[in-house]
C-alpha cells in the first residue's frame, strides 16, 4: 500500500472483530510510529496498554467498539508551554504514524478523547504533568465506514506576498 493510499483509505473504526493482535505486531507498529518527527529528539510519547479491568472502569459507551487492544498514548511532562505544544504535536504525529502503519497491515484504529476527562485520568493513574493525547482502540475492523468528505483544500489555502 502506498503512503498516499494509506492516508486516503484509513478510517476511524467503530466496530472491531474480537481476533487478537499479536503483541509482537503491536510492538512492531509502535516502533514504526516512533519514527515520527519530534523536535530535539525528545520522543515525548509514552504508551499504556489498557488491561481488561482498567478498561472496564473507563466505562466507554461502546467499550471501544469491542477492540481487542486499547492504548492510552501520553505526552510527557513539559517545562514550558512551548515544549508542551511541541510534545503534544509530536505525540499526535506518533499516533497518526501508528494508525497508518496499522492500516497497511489491515488493522483498524480509532481515537477517543475520553482520556481528557479527569475521571478517566484517575482510572488510568495518570501522573501529574502527563497528558492523555488519545485513547486508541486497535483491532481488525468488523466494518469500515465510508469516507467522510473533506472540504476542498483550495478553500484552506491563502497566498502570502
Ligand atoms: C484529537 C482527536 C480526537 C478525537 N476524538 C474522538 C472521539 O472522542 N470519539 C470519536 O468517535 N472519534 C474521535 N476522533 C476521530 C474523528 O471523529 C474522526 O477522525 C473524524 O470523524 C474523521 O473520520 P475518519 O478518521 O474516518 O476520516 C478524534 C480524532 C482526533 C484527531
Amino acid at each position: 500500500m502506498s503512503t498516499v493510499s494509506a492516508v486516503r483509505t484509513r478510517r476511524t473504526i467503530k466496530s472491531f472483530k474480537p481476533d487478537p493482535i499479536p503483541r509482537e505486531l503491536l510492538e512492531e507498529l509502535l516502533e514504526a510510529a516512533s519514527f515520527a518527527p519530534n523536535h530535539r529528539m525528545t520522543e515525548p510519547w509514552e504508551i499504556l496498554v489498557v488491561g481488561p479491568s482498567t478498561r472496564a472502569l473507563l466505562n466507554h459507551k461502546t467499550n471501544f467498539g469491542g477492540a481487542p487492544v486499547v492504548l492510552a498514548i501520553l505526552s510527557k511532562p513539559a517545562k514550558t508551554e512551548v515544549d508542551r505544544d511541541e510534545y503534544y504535536a509530536a505525540v499526535s504525529c506518533f499516533i497518526l504514524n501508528f494508525m497508518l502503519a496499522a492500516w497497511e497491515k489491515g488493522i483498524g484504529t480509532g481515537w477517543s478523547s475520553l482520556g481528557l476527562s479527569k475521571r478517566a485520568q484517575e482510572v488510568l493513574g495518570i501522573q501529574p504533568g502527563y497528558e492523555v493525547v488519545g485513547l486508541i482502540p486497535v483491532g481488525f475492523p468488523a466494518e469500515v465506514p465510508e469516507p467522510k468528505p473533506r472540504t476542498p483544500i483550495q478553500t484552506k489555502i491563502k497566498e502570502l506576498p
